[in-house]
């Protein structure tokens, strides 16, 4: 039976490497069926919003989606996509591997690992106090009640860590590391400062590490997992991050093995999962064909694995591995001058090809 997937090509260079993954796909012949839903700008043209109800109908129909990047319009009043769908369909988890591929420069070969971050809550829950507003004020009398003091002209952002968001993030972790053969999870904090956030968090995560002793787990405070990362990043198999740390760390990697163009991620919950690289819609060079269409691709290697089709995922991604070691088909930021199609063109065609063919 074919799988049943939604599309959204999404904006700027998003149909153009949309239609660079959907073809290097298609290509690995196990029978994907694409419902496509525009979102973005050219739903605001015609639908007067970003992201019509029948995007999130057919998410919630077909569970699993492949997603082009969304501009998010400045000063529209449009709230940003990626935040409503995340929302919306509860995807609390961000799930970016790290990986070092053959043939791109880089200080660290050997580097394979993901990072899977909290996507709801810290300090990206969107609790701000601005300085001098009056809930702010009311805000500082309140806490003088309960002995903290904080500067008259201070603006305040609140860290909710809850036992219900650590435990279903913590729970997801081990039973991605479990379905993805990780063997070693460590968990990146600072609870000795922040106690009751951080600390919460620490707690859960000791607690159910007990119950799923089969991984291995181990906690460092996020500093110190800085440093051990720029040094040796080849140590490390699972990061668990809050959000925080997670929207920071997932760059630091990306970085670590050679950056936008070649980053994938999904944003996973107990229902849906929507796949979607790790950049932006790239307006600079939209049009070009100069958009580097592998993190989309590998996106897409992500969701065949989601979708149980591990061998089909793995194909792909040694497919890319096999373009980029050979150095000929390459976008520009890699240094090449091929295009988008020309890529996925090579990629298909290295999915049937034997090694030693080449
Ligand atoms: P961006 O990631 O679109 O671009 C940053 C730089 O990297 C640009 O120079 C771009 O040309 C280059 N780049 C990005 N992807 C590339 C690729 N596949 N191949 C070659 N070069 C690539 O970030 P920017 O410019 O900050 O954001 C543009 C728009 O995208 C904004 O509206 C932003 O809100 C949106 N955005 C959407 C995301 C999503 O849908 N998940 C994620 C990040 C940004
Ligand atoms: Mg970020």
């Amino acid at each position: 039976m074919a799988h049943l997937v939604t599309l959204i090509p999404g904006d700027g260079i998003g149909p153009e490497v949309s239609e660079a993954t959907r073809r290097v796909l298609d290509a690995t012949g196990i029978g994907l069926e694409w419902v496509v839903e525009e979102a973005g700008e050219r739903a605001v043209a015609r639908e007067g919003t970003p992201l019509p109800p029948r995007v999130l109908e057919s998410i919630r129909r077909t569970r699993v989606a492949l997603k082009g990047p969304i501009t998010t319009p400045v000063g529209t009043g449009f709230r940003s996509v990626n935040v409503a769908l995340r929302h919306e369909l509860d995807l609390f988890a961000a799930v970016r591997p790290s990986r070092s591929l053959p043939g791109v420069p880089t200080r660290y070969p050997g580097v394979d690992l993901v990072v899977i971050r909290e996507n709801t809550e810290d300090l990206y829950a969107g609790i701000e106090f601005e300085r001098g507003a009056p809930e702010t004020q009311e805000l500082r009398h309140r806490l003088m009640e309960f002995g903290h003091e904080i500067r008259e002209d201070a603006g305040v952002t609140v860290k909710p860590i809850s036992v219900t968001g650590a435990r279903r993030i913590v729970r997801f972790a081990f039973a991605f590391a479990r379905a993805h053969g990780r063997t070693s999870i460590t968990l990146g904090h600072k609870a000795n400062i922040m106690l009751f956030s951080d600390g919460l968090f620490l707690r859960i995560f000791r607690e159910e590490a007990e119950g799923n002793a089969d991984v291995g787990s181990q906690e460092m405070q996020i500093d110190h997992l800085s440093m051990r990362l720029t040094r040796s990043p080849e140590d490390f198999d699972l990061l668990l991050l809050p959000n925080l740390y997670g929207d920071i760390l997932s760059d630091l990697c990306a970085g670590l093995v050679g950056g936008l163009g070649l980053a994938p991620g999904a944003n996973l919950g107990w229902e849906y999962a929507v796949f979607e690289p790790v950049h932006g819609s790239a307006p600079d060079i939209a049009g070009t064909g100069r958009a580097n269409p592998l993190a989309m691709i590998l996106s897409g290697a992500m969701l065949l694995r989601h979708l149980g089709e591990a061998a089909a995922a793995r194909s792909v991604e040694e497919a890319v591995d096999r373009v980029l070691s050979e150095g000929i088909v390459r976008t520009p930021d890699l240094g090449g001058t091929a295009s988008t199609n020309e890529v996925a063109a090579a990629v298909a065609s290295a999915l049937h090809r034997e090694d030693g063919q080449e």
